[in-house]
């Protein structure tokens, strides 16, 4: 089986988006004032918790001058990216709030189509956790603030596993793919697949090649910023996945999954094991019949070569576009979706990962929620992917590779070899 999943990415170039790629506008939007009230809209991508309009009905029923609407966009990353790209290179004041991956920060600061925002107009800002106030930064000035994080986990039948012997979920690939040996001889297990992840080529595949090469003790891009993805610890973690392929211990069909096919195949009961973000508990436990593994799963950190894997950190930030009107209640509004009420009241929805440290410490959330421990543990330890103002590039070179040495297209050698060359005219330091 391959194993498991993702991972990260990681790449760490950090450093508040130092990548020295110094493209246009190196400098970034300086912070306006930002004045100006009445309507606003908070652009998105497709809201998969369901739950987002009610967190702006209670803006809304209180702010009857100010209200803001939902312009939902496509559930892909990248296709989000590019429309809110569009809008932005259209100087349009269509999009007022902009719900920004993490990882897209550089590029928009980098632009000057996101405005800076002061720190003392964000009082929470010191209570949310600093590697998700970080992705907000670029070049040690905020552009954003986080409203939900998101860490990798490892879901898996944990009905099956005890059915086979088995007592803890895996740490390691190996053991995962023991695992799925011991369950395969179940009657149960006829027609299930051992693991899947997000391998349609998107933003989740290389959320999912970062994770598997970091869990293999590689990096994508190393401490200082620098492309080093062909080494044999990439190797390892790219040849976990294409072996899973080849051996079906990965079900073909993972080749076309984002983030919601790979849940609805779980959900079916057709998945072992699932690297999927937090929100897929929430509505893989709904007992209204849409999920066939309510009450039967449970969730781990996930597994790597030699011991627990590397995430990647996932998320978003809200951010105010430049071109918007009204940026004194889009900033309002940024502080009532960032506020510990707000969070609190989404996490009890949705399982969607909160911001905010306290939230993960709560005694009573911890109890209906046996998914904040693991899910705490990966976004610490999770890997940020690169912090570059050519994000777009860099990440359609990691898809590129990635989805090649999947499809069997070229060798895994081949892959990191081209990439590395790629990344390295990229990233320039
Ligand atoms: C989730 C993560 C985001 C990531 C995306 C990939 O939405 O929060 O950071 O880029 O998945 O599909």
């Amino acid at each position: 089986m391959a194993v498991a999943g993702s991972l990260a990415l990681l790449a760490t170039a950090c450093g508040s988006g130092d990548d020295g790629s110094s493209s246009s506008g190196s400098g970034g939007g300086s912070a306006d004032a930002l004045e100006g009230r009445g309507p606003i809209t908070l652009a998105t991508g497709k809201d998969t918790s369901g739950n987002l309009q009610n967190q702006l009905d209670a803006w809304n029923s209180s702010h009857p001058n100010e209200k803001v609407e939902l312009k939902e966009l496509p559930e892909d990353a990248d296709a989000q990216r590019q429309q809110m790209v569009q809008n932005a290179t259209a100087k349009s004041d269509a999009y007022s709030v902009l719900v920004m991956d993490v990882v897209w920060t550089s590029e928009f600061a980098a632009n000057q189509w996101i405005t800076q925002i002061p720190e003392d107009k964000v009082p929470d800002l010191g209570k949310l956790i600093p590697a998700t106030v970080e992705t907000a930064k670029y070049r040690d000035k905020l552009y954003g603030v986080p409203i939900t994080s998101d860490g990798g986990l490892l879901y898996y039948r944990k009905d099956l596993l005890t059915k086979a012997g088995v007592t803890d979920a895996p740490k390691t690939w190996d053991e995962m793919t023991a695992d799925c040996t011991k369950v395969a001889a179940l009657p149960e297990a006829k027609g299930m697949s051992c693991y899947a992840g997000q391998f349609e080529k998107y933003e989740g595949l290389t959320v999912n090649f970062s994770e598997a090469v970091n869990s293999a003790g590689g990096v994508v891009v190393d401490k200082d910023g620098k492309p080093n993805v062909n080494t044999p610890e990439a190797k390892a973690g790219l040849e976990e996945l294409v072996n899973g392929l080849k051996t079906g211990a990965i079900p073909k069909a993972a080749i076309t999954y984002k983030e919601e096919e790979s849940r609805r195949a779980f959900q079916d009961g057709k998945l072992l094991f699932l690297r999927n973000w937090p929100y897929v508990y929430g509505l893989a436990s709904k007992t209204d019949g849409s999920s066939k593994v309510a009450g039967k799963f449970a969730v781990a950190p996930l597994p790597g070569k030699t011991g627990a894997g590397v995430s990647s950190l996932g998320g978003h930030d809200y951010a105010i576009s430049s071109f918007a009107k009204n940026k004194a209640t889009a900033i309002d509004f940024i502080n009532f979706m960032a506020s510990e009420a707000r969070q609190k009241a989404n996490i009890e929805k949705t399982s969607q990962a909160p911001t905010w440290q306290s939230l993960y410490d709560d005694p009573t959330l911890n109890k209906q929620f046996p998914y904040l421990a693991p899910l705490k543990a990966s976004i610490l330890g999770a890997q940020p992917r690169p912090r570059v103002v050519k994000y777009g590039d860099v990440t359609a070179a990691i898809q590129e590779a990635a989805y090649n040495a999947l499809n069997g297209k070229t060798t895994p050698d081949q892959a990191l070899s081209d990439l590395q060359t790629k990344l390295q005219s990229l990233i320039t330091q």
